[in-house]
């Protein structure tokens, strides 16, 4: 199992800029309606992925005030970063471009 030792999300929908360093254990994520509870596991699924689980365009998950989203994980030993406008896309694995 993948653990994320750290997370930041950069202009993912209304996520325009959330770091967080999830515990071992059950992380609770709680919110009121609209917060950004789904976009946060929709970024998180969108690391492990490159797509989203509902969006069709990456134009949807960008946030609306900008061109362009960023997500930085440290998962179990690896970095890994992902950053993507509607026409560029740049993975990265412990600086590694793929
Ligand atoms: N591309 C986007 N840019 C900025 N905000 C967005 C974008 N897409 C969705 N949102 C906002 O995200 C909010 C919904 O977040 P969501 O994670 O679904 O909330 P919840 O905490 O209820 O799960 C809404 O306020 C919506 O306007
Ligand atoms: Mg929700």
């Amino acid at each position: 199992m993948a653990i994320i030792n750290k997370l930041f999300i950069h202009q993912f929908r209304n996520l325009t800029s959330q770091y967080i360093t999830p515990c071992k254990n059950i992380n609770l994520f709680i919110g009121g309606n609209a917060q950004g509870k789904t976009n946060l596991i929709e970024a998180i699924y969108y690391l492990g992925h490159n797509r989203s689980f509902k969006a069709k365009t990456i134009k949807e998950v960008i946030n609306f005030n900008t061109d362009k989203f960023q997500l930085d994980a440290e998962i179990d030993k690896n970095k890994i970063k992902l950053k993507k406008s509607n026409n560029k896309s740049t993975i990265s694995i412990n600086q590694k471009n793929h």
